[in-house]
């Protein structure tokens, strides 16, 4: 390509992309696809890796992390990072107002604010360019955590518009959705980690990461509410909001009530017990409200005490807790051995649900809350969905209740538990024949992200293990129509389905196999690079601790825990009975394509001869693109594609429903395949 082309284009993509990522993160209504953007973002990263003289410092393909920060460099606030002083109640709501009036003698307005339960950040700009981003530190000084805050599609990397000031500092509160919390803690769940705490912790921890690109996959969101600058060009906060909100910052809405301009106290508390009662509705926590003073003269000329702003107040909403008695505690068995006690209580209504069980995490929870047998103890509803013990109400104890004991053995198969040295939970290591880990093994290989079995759910799962017809995976490929057709409430179609599920299963990529086993510490990620690196199951069993280290980003406690699993004998049986059912266990360099969503969300039927490549192929590259194979046609499916010698009655009942028919050229074309 021409220099001065290439040029241009990397110009032309660089806005037109950090433009449609603005639409996406901050306001919320995208104009284009996924895919289109993913095809523009690709050309661009492209284009800088044949021209790294024309990439931009800021540029889009940044987003996607890569950068690593060995030590995070110590930076000194330019401004303070001071915090609010915080209030409980109506009336020091009305001391603060009392203060203030006395201060300052004509009229002034409020704004009321969201308290976002982040994570908070001082973002610098010098002529539209982020160039430096801090956390608070102690207030004076903080940390330098540019790479990874440049990940977070909502902070824009260059401002819009020309009338932003020529150097500011913009402030305000970084966090993660609760669904993508409880996302990542399902995924995490799923490769054995133990799960975070809640999304304010996870948040502070991701910021810190040493790799951005793991920082860029977590979601991380933000709300900026504050200016710092010499003669910024505004009278008012709100003005102020209004104008970053302008140069591309996300910021509170108005039109959702997030913040508001209020003339009197009685408005400002409307705000708090409007707040109150709908912020179990936000999709984000919140622990108050924020009360600023609008008039920036007015916010100067109270300045501040020594430790916070006269001009603002924090007001914090009680966690809404009550009482209950505990009736027993029961102890979860997870798919890899992991105990969870749950306390079972005595049903009480809490933030508009009634509340049966409450998480009590592990072992060291329960002695830290020194619970005993039939205790009165406080829940609470935190950002987690399922509440959380906070106390104990010791006056309430009945005189000879025994303290809640840690079991010591399995409360499924009763082997003697293990707890290993830096880890909080106690594990049953009873791997193959404990029923729980069994069957929650079997759920885990079956599942969207693994096998992506159609047909199969946890509830046959749980029929199949009962009537011992599946005791380990590799079962499954051994069940026959007879054996699912005699079953309850199994008519032919059903049973049909699961064979087939099954059988379009066998063409699932390697990697998706790998991480289908189950085995701990390798998620989706993981497994991934170990197929790429090793490509093929014999050579990974076959690797060393050492071999297995040599793999990027795999640390000793994954490579430890691979080692450990294929010294299994049950497992390399296991894996010997899946390669004669034929399921992928290594790579070709063909089908080693990259992962890619391209597909993401579209389910499609392959049906006929094809002549550049086989069936099977197909089916796994519309797997490894992110879409899904069914083996009929009906009104979810988005695309046939259409061989030689394509079924009649198929190509009836698709021009019946109007799908979409594709040859195999416009499907590889689709997916840009080389
Ligand atoms: S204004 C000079 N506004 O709460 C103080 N802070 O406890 C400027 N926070 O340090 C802060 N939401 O981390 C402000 N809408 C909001 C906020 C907010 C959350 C955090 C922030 C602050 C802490 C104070």
């Amino acid at each position: 390509m021409d220099v001065l082309i290439a040029e241009k284009r990397i110009q032309e993509l660089t806005q037109e992309l950090e433009h449609y990522n603005y639409e996406y993160y901050v306001l919320s209504t995208p104009s284009i696809s996924d895919y289109e953007f993913d095809l523009k973002l690709k050309e661009l990263q492209d284009l800088e890796t044949n021209f790294p003289q024309f990439a931009y410092e800021n540029a889009p393909t940044k987003r996607v992390g890569g950068d690593i920060t060995k030590k995070f460099e110590t930076i000194e606030h330019q401004y303070k990072m001071l915090s609010l002083s915080n209030s409980y109640s109506q009336e020091e709501i009305l001391d603060f107002e009392a203060r203030i009036r006395k201060l300052i003698e004509y009229p002034i307005a409020f704004v009321c604010e969201l308290k976002y339960d982040g994570v908070a950040i001082g973002v610098r700009y010098e002529k539209g360019e982020l160039k430096l981003a801090v956390t608070r530190g102690d207030g004076e000084k903080g940390e330098n955590i540019t790479a990874n805050v440049k990940t977070i599609r909502s902070i824009p990397l260059k401002l819009k518009g020309f009338d932003y000031p020529e150097e500011f500092e913009i402030r305000g509160e970084i966090f993660m959705n609760r669904r993508d919390f409880q996302q990542l803690n399902q995924d995490r769940l799923n490769s054995g980690e133990d799960p975070f705490m809640n999304p304010r912790n996870t948040t502070s921890g991701t910021l810190k990461m040493q790799d951005s690109s793991i920082v860029a996959k977590r979601n991380l969101d933000s709300f900026l509410y504050f200016v710092y600058g010499e003669k910024l060009p505004f009278e008012n906060h709100i003005d102020c909001i209004r104008k970053a909100s302008e140069w591309g910052f996300k910021v509170p809405s108005e039109k959702k009530n997030y913040i508001k301009v209020c003339k009197t106290i009685d408005e400002v508390m409307d705000f708090i017990n409007y707040w109150d009662k709908e912020r179990f509705n936000l999709d984000f926590d919140i622990d108050g409200i924020v009360i600023k003073v609008n008039s920036l003269s007015a916010q100067e000329e109270l300045g501040f005490t020594s430790k916070f702003p006269r001009w603002a107040i924090a007001y914090k909403f009680k966690a809404e807790s009550v009482s209950t008695i505990l009736e027993s505690v029961s102890y979860q068995v997870g798919r890899t051995g992991a105990i969870t006690p749950v306390a079972n209580l005595k049903p009480v209504l809490l933030g508009g649900t009634t509340v049966k069980r409450a998480s009590l995490h592990n072992a060291d929870q329960i002695q830290k809350l020194d619970i005993h047998e039939k205790d009165v103890v406080f829940v609470e509803k935190g950002g987690e969905i399922i509440p959380k013990i906070t106390g104990v109400d010791k006056t309430k104890r009945e005189s000879k209740a025994l303290p809640v004991e840690f079991i010591s053995t399995c409360p499924e198969c009763i082997t003697p538990l293990v707890k290993q040295e830096g880890e909080a939970l106690h594990y049953c290591p009873n791997q193959q024949s404990c029923p729980p880990q069994i069957i929650g093994k079997i759920n885990h290989f079956i599942g969207r992200k693994a096998m992506n079995i159609d047909g199969l759910g946890e509830e046959t799962i749980e029929l199949l293990y009962r009537k011992g017809l599946v005791r380990k995976i590799s079962d499954l490929y051994r069940l026959t129509f007879d054996e699912l057709y005699q079953l309850e409430n199994f008519k032919e179609k059903k049973a049909e389905n699961i064979l087939t599920g099954l059988e379009i299963s066998k063409s699932i990529p390697f990697e998706r196999v790998l991480f289908a086993l189950g085995i701990r510490f390798v998620g989706e990620t993981v497994a991934k690079k170990i197929a790429k690196y090793f490509k093929s199951i014999d050579k990974v069993a076959s690797a060393t601790v050492e071999e297995l280290l040599a793999v990027n980003e795999i640390g000793e406690v994954i490579a430890n825990s691979l080692a450990a699993y294929f010294q299994e004998p049950e497992n390399v049986n296991l894996i010997t009975e899946l390669k004669t059912f034929g399921l992928q266990l290594s790579v070709s360099e063909e089908n080693m394509q990259e992962q890619t969503d391209i597909l993401s969300g579209e389910i499609f039927v392959v049906s006929g001869v094809f002549s550049r490549l086989s069936r099977d192929e197909i089916k796994a590259l519309i797997e490894s693109n992110g879409g899904k194979n069914s083996s009929s046609i009906s009104s979810k499916t988005n695309y046939i594609i259409a061989g030689e010698n394509m079924g009649p009655s198929k190509l009836e009942k698709a021009n019946q429903l109007g799908i979409a028919i594709i040859s195999e050229n416009e499907f590889l074309d689709r997916i840009q395949y080389k």
